[in-house]
């Protein structure tokens, strides 16, 4: 084992998200392109957080309804109706909403059945929601309060890209 994987092994949770939001924030640093920092953002977030799926929708104002943006993991439903399932919750709501059991959750969407809990976060700029990020565990109770506060952080970081 390198010294390095056995330096960030002996990281706590609370560490490993402090530079997990800096890696993000390096990455936009050199690149103001939202596609691009999106789709790295998911593929950092896959890897770093094991996660079953996780991915972005847009916010199409036309059709009252979310799109499908840059996600990893399996195909998953293009399109979702304003406020239906955990993400049109979030988005109705515009707060993060972190969902211990599916299928304990009635309007839940269901892309994938191995998806077993789910935490959705909003992007906002100027107060309108323009982005869901959406992540999907394979484990029952597979995200915690640090969890959600982290990737509030990031859709943070995220909406600066929007707006600037
Ligand atoms: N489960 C989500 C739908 C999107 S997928 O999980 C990728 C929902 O209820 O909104």
């Amino acid at each position: 084992m390198c010294s390095l994987t056995r330096e960030v092994l002996a990281l706590t949770t609370d560490e490993k998200y402090i530079l997990l939001v800096k890696q993000l924030k390096n990455l936009f640093d050199g690149e103001k392109n939202i596609v691009a920092n999106l789709a790295n953002t998911a593929a950092v977030l896959k890897q770093e957080l094991n996660l079953f799926w996780v991915g972005f929708y847009f916010v199409d104002r036309e059709e009252n309804e979310l799109i499908l943006g840059p996600f990893q993991g399996p195909i998953a439903c293009t399109r979702i109706p304003f406020g239906k399932g955990v993400c049109g919750y979030s988005w109705k709501n515009k707060k993060s909403i972190l969902v211990p059991n599916v299928n304990l959750f009635e309007d839940h969407i269901s892309c994938n059945s191995n998806s077993k809990s789910e935490l959705v976060c909003p992007i906002i700029v100027n107060n309108k929601v323009v982005c869901i990020l959406d992540a999907d565990s394979d484990k029952i109770n597979g995200f915690d309060l640090t969890d959600q506060k982290t990737f509030e952080l990031i859709c943070s970081e995220i909406a600066s890209l929007f707006s600037s």
